[in-house]
Parts: C-alpha cells; sequence; structure tokens
C-alpha cells in the first residue's frame, strides 16, 4: 500500500504483467473505470523478465490484481494458488485477483468474446468457423460451447486444430478448407492482420460473403484488412474492441465487485486507438 494524491494509505496498486507491454491500453482502460467507480486505485504496466519474482512481488507489495498478458498467459498456471474453472479448461489466466495473498487465476477472454458476439446477434443455435489454434481460439471454443454454439476450428498447422477439437469435442477443418465452409460468423483468433503488419488478412475477401458476420479479435487496427473486405462483401464486421473492454470490464467486476462503467471503457480505447491510427 502507498499514499495516494488525496492523503489516505489506502491505495490499491494494480497492474499488467508482459513482455513487451508499453503498448498496452488496459492501463488507461483501468485507470478511466477505476476513477469513474471512485475507487482509490492505480494500474500500472510492468515489463516482466522473470514471472515467479514478479508474483513474490504481488503478495510482499499487496498488489491487489493484475493482469496478464503475452507471453505468460499458459506459464502463470503453475505458479497461483487456485485456478478457476474456465481459466483451467482454457489453459490460460488472463486474470489474477490476491486475496490476502491467496493469488486466484481467472479467465475473462472468453467473457468479453461472448459478451461482444452477443452484441452481434447471439451464440446460441449458429455455427462459428475459428480461425487459429492458439490461447484465443481456445477461449474462443470455450465461450461458444459454453453458450450453445457450434464451433468449428481451422488452422494453419492442421495438427494443432485436430488437437484442440478433440479436447473440447468439436468439429475440425484444413485451414484450405476456409474458403468453402458454411458458417453464421467467422471469427479471426490469429494475429494476422494486427498493427504494423495492417495489409496481411487471414482470408481472401472473396471467401467471406457465405459469412452473416465476420468477427476480428485483433483491435489494433480497429478496422483491419479483413473487416474491411468482410464489410465490401456484405457481411457485419465486428472489430476486436468489444471482446478487449468486455474482458477488462470483468476484471474491473472480479478486482472490485462493482458493475464495471463498460460505455466509458470503450470509450477510452477506441479514442486512443482512433488517435493512433490518424
Ligand atoms: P494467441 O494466444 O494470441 O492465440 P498463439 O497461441 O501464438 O497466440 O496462436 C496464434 C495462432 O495464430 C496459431 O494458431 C497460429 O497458427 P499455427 O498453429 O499454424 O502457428 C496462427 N497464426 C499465426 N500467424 C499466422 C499466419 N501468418 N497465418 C495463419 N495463421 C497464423
Amino acid at each position: 500500500m502507498g499514499k495516494s494524491k488525496e492523503g489516505n494509505d489506502n491505495v490499491e496498486l494494480y497492474g499488467i504483467f508482459g513482455n513487451p507491454v508499453g503498448h498496452s491500453l488496459s492501463p488507461l482502460m483501468h485507470n478511466a473505470a477505476f476513477r469513474s467507480l471512485r475507487v482509490d486505485a492505480v494500474y500500472l504496466p510492468f515489463h516482466i523478465e522473470d514471472l515467479e519474482g514478479a508474483l513474490r512481488g504481488v503478495r510482499a507489495l499487496g498488489i491487489r490484481g493484475v493482469s496478464v498478458t503475452i507471453p505468460f498467459k499458459t506459464s502463470v498456471l503453475a505458479c497461483l494458488d487456485e485456478v478457476e474453472e474456465s481459466a483451467r479448461a482454457i489453459g490460460a489466466v488472463n486474470t489474477i485477483a490476491n486475496d490476502g495473498g491467496t493469488l486466484r487465476g481467472y479467465n475473462t477472454d472468453w467473457m468479453g468474446l461472448i459478451r461482444s458476439l452477443g452484441e452481434a446477434g447471439g451464440i446460441r443455435g449458429r455455427t462459428f468457423a475459428i480461425l487459429g489454434a492458439g490461447g484465443a481460439a481456445r477461449a474462443a471454443v470455450y465461450g461458444i460451447l459454453q453458450e450453445g454454439g457450434t464451433p468449428v476450428v481451422l488452422n494453419r498447422t492442421a495438427p494443432k486444430a485436430e488437437a484442440l477439437a478433440r479436447e473440447f469435442g468439436c468439429a475440425f477443418l484444413p485451414a484450405a478448407d476456409a474458403g468453402t465452409m458454411e458458417a453464421d460468423v467467422l471469427i479471426n483468433t490469429t494475429p494476422v492482420g494486427m498493427w504494423p503488419d495492417v495489409e496481411g488478412t487471414p482470408l481472401p475477401g472473396e471467401a467471406l460473403a457465405r459469412f452473416r458476420c465476420v468477427m476480428d479479435v485483433v483491435y489494433n487496427p480497429l478496422r483491419t484488412r479483413l473487416l474491411r473486405e468482410a464489410a465490401a462483401a456484405g457481411c457485419e464486421a465486428v472489430n476486436g474492441l468489444g471482446m478487449f473492454v468486455h474482458q477488462g470490464a470483468e476484471q474491473i467486476r472480479i478486482w472490485t465487485g462493482r458493475e464495471p462503467p463498460v460505455a466509458l471503457m470503450r470509450q477510452v480505447v477506441q479514442r486512443q486507438l482512433e488517435e493512433e491510427t490518424v
């Protein structure tokens, strides 16, 4: 605990652990949320080399909550006292809460994704083509199954798609079949198209027209080439902003027990991203 600028001794510390972490928008988003909720807290970016040492620091300094990002979302599981069921099933933790020295791991990425899909027409009874087989794909498959949708996994490295599909009991296809498969929604969980590779796209524009909706988990830039081509093909195009904001909103809920100011969080992140791309 430290002294806040208001002079009380109760300022709470939060942060994000990553490597690299310099471009993260989480500090901007979470500090805005804390201010709005009148929670006396600061949220800082921490560039981490030694994860176990950093977690000892969390306990020693009484840091109340931590967001975990690349490349630690999987390796952190083994370092925690408790891991909540969805995080264990997905195999990734993006959120830690420190409850009096007990470090508890959660995954809010899948919740961010289903909330964002919920805003874009819902999940139950629909089929989702998921491009990629990494951590973000696992969160997508888990969330879609939880909500009664049908995921189909497609990945450049087919055995990874097959292993993921087998683990979760869903279907997979070779990536080459992405151009012919039928699904209501296409979700890109690969980093293709992310800044600075803004001309990259995981699927040619001609292949997109048969999806009602195309969602990209990439949010920088907000309009990836995939989403531009999806809109041109007549699909509803959903960017990764909603998922990012909702995963952060769920972190606020876990850490504070309060209703997160989602609209404000979205506004500050969107404004920053729009400034970055001009
Ligand atoms: P994350 O945890 O963010 O999902 P990850 O675990 O590294 O990241 O997974 C990234 C996914 O994007 C992988 O499925 C990867 O495909 P491979 O399994 O073949 O490596 C996929 N991916 C990354 N770059 C890609 C590219 N240029 N084309 C197609 N798929 C790509």
